[in-house]
């Protein structure tokens, strides 16, 4: 048996950050510092200079300014790689001081079962902005049925949050009592849990020591104090109840301890509210400071201090700077904020006002609100930043700010909006990616599945932005492998990396260079540097090829586009990339398609493999022709591999009668309409959408949903491929279905659930037998071709919906035995699949050459 060795999937980086310059902001030649701590230029009082000209091209200033604000691809995955090593750090007790997050340990060893019960009284604070809650829980154990826990809002007034610690607690207590006077219910033996989020030296489930206050809080004569101590001294001056403190929790804690159980654990809870943070349940054994070596423990990452030693630098805009300076606590939690809702608004207002004082807004002036600290909100950003949002609701907003709104302001204050929400977004996503990097480490396990509890009022009132992303920020995955064919079998080494939208969709220079840089990681990473190896190339998209290290590339189809590629030798633009790139030697030997590795890959373990298909993001299939029927080939005698792309079948109108109006939509809202309409009925990339079409038409027919339609339904490509697997897995209860929708923002009833089980159902089930349909006519062929009564053929198959999708496979299957019964057709599920077989292709090119030089 071939010996196949798998390394981690993520890239590992130091600590080291090296980031891209962002673009030099468009004032720095200027020196005089306005009240918003940007500088401003002379002139009439809350106006730039009188009878300037309200410049035309103010929208090219906006984005010109906006630029800033743009993260790319490679410096989140830099991030994501810094955060991981520094959380790593951390975790082995080596950080300095100034380290940049601090790793908490939390002293909850597991998550919950389901089972408890009883009564808890619960306060929370710094959660939420200047807000202090408490909370009636009831916990029915697994039979009862769940209770909506009462509770009350409290404002600490400003002077409480900046005063002496003592106050802050009397004033908690205070609002205990009111809360508690206030309920029917009996108060013996009240069992309190304090949800204190800010950073903390935990040394038991009830000892807690206050590090550092962050966002807006600043109490005196709390930090290096245990806050459960000052809440009990509290409780008893107050004297009114007896209550008993008995744990003490991060807001992350408590969000991930209170998520309802859905497919996998939930295990790593992450807040973006006030502020930011995340925790997860690591490995006792690895956390230094516990010197324990069984179990689990949840770790506070405390990721909103990641930063404060200076990596972030090149990514900080002015607009960052000025917010730092102007906080309470400046050189503290820099990643925070750029991300906690806290300073969202403030780095709006910044922005607006600056944009204003140069001329490029609101007809040149500001105004004193747009010029005071805090007068733009979370609220307001997300409202505003809402497309759907009406240009009067924005037009509203900016007059409360005393704002003389023109014309264009509106959608150029839309943008600056989304620019600050984007940033937040994908900064949250790279450092999640690196907690879930970590827990996929610290598991030693290939394919992580775990759920994530979200929390905070940034997540709640702006859902869109930020949908979760798998390990990886975003993007097509490519792998480098490093396969050894040796006598022993076979051995594979690989890494995934990600190919961003932008680059997928930009230009074709770009998208090999960055294909290169990743080979030449792997090759680093390997210790292989300077070496000249043979380099096959799985390349998955149509070819015309005229030779094996020769192939024309003739459309791009799954969602790629970059310029300049099509009708090019593909492996001319990757060796051009490799000249590009100095001191790099690398030998393009073969370009493959993956139906054809995956073909090789499993003919290498049966001889009778000849056919391969592909059902993952695309579909398509390759298979064994005789020469003679080979045109564009000369020679008539043996076999060639023929690559079918059958995804384009259908494309001169021939499966109209089959093709709904929903199939219509999804093409029309591809970028590649027309095209590749076969698979586009059948892969991965497009079920999920077909899907949502026909949501989307019931609930406008009033039978799904109560008839209401959300934006969540109108987001494009919400339901992964993954996500039809999961749902229509015969071990889920239809509550687990209803969790999962929930998951993805869409609340629903049981009849609901059904309703959109049946809808994956039926969309799945033709999938699965157009693809069967096709398999039947290619063996069919095969057997035809050899004049054979009977043939038995053996398939070669990778894509992850075949392989994940719990009904597909046996559908592909039994479609084929009744469409093609002269056949027995055996399917052999590959490994590494394609990868492995386009090294089988280099391999045999390489052994050729040196028979030819021979
Ligand atoms: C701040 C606190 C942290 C908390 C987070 C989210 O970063 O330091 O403890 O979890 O905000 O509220
Ligand atoms: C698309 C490509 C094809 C590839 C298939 C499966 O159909 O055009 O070349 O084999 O996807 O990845």
């Amino acid at each position: 048996m071939p010996h196949t060795e798998r390394e981690e999937l993520t890239p590992k980086e130091s600590n080291q950050l090296l980031l891209p310059g962002s673009h030099p902001p468009m004032w720095n030649h200027m020196d005089s510092i306005g009240p918003t701590g940007l500088p401003h230029r002379e002139g009439v009082p809350g106006c730039s200079q009188e009878g300037l000209p309200y410049p035309s091209n103010s929208s090219e200033l906006v984005l010109e300014c906006l630029q800033q604000f743009k993260v790319t691809g490679t410096q989140l995955q830099q991030i994501q790689a810094s955060l991981l090593g520094s959380m790593e750090q951390a975790l082995g007790g080596q950080a300095s001081p100034a380290s940049a997050v601090r790793m908490l340990p939390t002293y909850v060893g597991s998550i919950p079962h389901g089972t408890e019960q009883g009564d808890f009284v619960v306060l929370e604070l710094g959660a939420t902005g200047a807000s202090l809650r408490v909370l009636w829980v009831t916990l029915m154990g697994t039979g009862g049925h769940r209770m909506e826990p009462r509770s009350q809002e409290f404002v600490i007034p400003p002077e409480v949050m900046l005063g002496p610690g003592q106050q802050l607690f009397d004033f908690a207590a205070h609002c205990l009592s009111e809360f508690l006077d206030a309920l029917p219910m009996g108060k013996q033996g009240l069992q309190l849990g304090f949800s204190f989020s800010f950073p903390c030296h935990q040394t038991g489930l009830d000892r807690s020591t206050l590090i550092s206050w962050t966002k807006g809080f600043r109490c005196s004569g709390v930090e290096g104090h245990d806050v459960v101590q000052l809440l009990r001294d509290a409780i008893k001056r107050h004297g009114a109840y007896n209550i008993d403190v008995v744990a003490v929790v991060n807001d992350t804690v408590g969000t991930m301890m209170g998520c309802e159980p859905g497919v996998g654990p939930c295990e790593v809870g992450l807040v973006v509210d006030t502020g930011t943070n995340a925790c997860y349940m690591e490995e006792a054994r690895h956390v230094a400071v516990l010197d324990e070596d069984r179990g689990r423990v949840c770790v506070s990452v405390e990721w909103g201090s990641f930063g404060d030693d200076g990596v972030l630098g090149p990514m900080l805009t002015t607009f960052d700077h000025a917010l730092d300076r102007e906080s309470l606590n400046p050189g503290a939690q820099r990643f925070e904020k750029m991300i906690g809702g806290l300073y969202l608004g403030e780095l709006v207002r910044l922005v607006l006002a600056h944009l204003a004082q140069q001329g490029v807004l609101f007809g040149g002036c500001t105004s004193p609100a747009l010029l005071s600290r805090g007068s733009i909100l979370l609220e307001h950003v997300a409202e505003m930043e809402d497309p759907w949002a009406g240009a009067a609701r924005v037009h509203a907003l900016l007059q409360d700010l005393g704002l003389n709104v023109g014309a264009s302001d509106v959608e150029l204050v839309q943008y600056v909006c989304a620019a600050v929400f984007t940033r937040a977004a994908r900064l949250c996503a790279a450092a999640l990616a690196a907690v879930l990097s970590r827990l996929q480490h610290s598991r030693e396990q290939q394919i992580l599945q775990i759920a994530v509890a979200t929390g905070g009022r940034v997540f709640e009132q702006h859902p869109r932005a930020w949908g979760l992303p798998g390990p990886g920020p975003g993007g097509t995955n490519f792998r480098v492998l490093l396969v050894r064919v040796t006598a022993e079998g076979v051995k594979i080494t690989n890494q995934i990396y990600s190919i961003p939208e932008n680059v997928a969709q930009g230009s074709g220079q770009q998208l090999f260079d960055h294909i290169v840089d990743c080979i030449v990681d792997f090759q680093q990473k390997q210790g292989l540097s300077g070496q000249s190896l043979p380099l096959g190339f799985t390349f998955s998209f149509p070819c015309r090829q005229l030779g094996l290290d020769q192939g024309i590339l003739l459309n791009w189809t799954k969602g790629f586009s970059a310029s300049d590629c099509e009708g090019q030798d593909i492996v001319c633009l990757l060796r051009e990339a490799i000249g590009r790139r100095q001191a790099v030697e690398l030998n393009v030997v073969a370009i493959v398609n993956d139906t054809v590795g995956t073909m090789m890959s499993c003919g290498y373990e049966d001889p009778r493999c000849e056919v391969g298909l592909i059902v993952g993001t695309g579909t398509n299939a390759c298979y064994m022709e005789e020469l003679r029927n080979v045109a564009a080939v000369a020679g008539d005698s043996g076999h060639m591999c023929i690559n079918m792309e059958w995804g384009a079948f259908g494309d001169d109108g021939s499966l109209g009668l089959l093709r709904t109006c929903f199939d219509a939509s999804v093409d029309q809202a591809s970028i590649n309409p027309g095209k590749q309409s076969f698979e586009k009925m059948i892969s991965g990339m497009y079920l999920g959408e077909i899907v949502r079409h026909i949501l989307l038409h019931l609930t406008s027919l009033g039978v799904l949903f109560r008839g209401q339609q959300t934006q969540r339904l109108q987001t494009r490509d919400i339901f992964k491929t993954k996500f039809l697997s999961e749902i229509e897995s015969d071990s889920l209860a239809l509550r687990q279905v209803r969790a999962i929708l929930e998951d993805l923002g869409l609340p629903l009833t049981s009849d609901d659930a059904l309703m959109v089980l049946e809808v994956c159902q039926a969309v799945s089930q033709r999938a699965a037998q157009l693809c069967g349909a096709g398999v039947a006519a290619v063996v069919e062929k095969i057997r035809e071709n050899r004049g054979l009564e009977e043939l038995t053929v053996s398939i070669g198959v990778d894509g992850t919906l075949y392989k994940l999708h719990p009904h597909f496979s046996s559908l592909v299957a039994a479609t084929v035995r009744e469409l093609a019964p002269r056949c027995v057709v055996t399917f052999l599920q590959s490994e590494d699949g394609s990868g492995k077989g386009a090294a089988l292709v280099t391999a045999v090119a390489c052994r050729l050459a040196q028979m030819a030089r021979v």
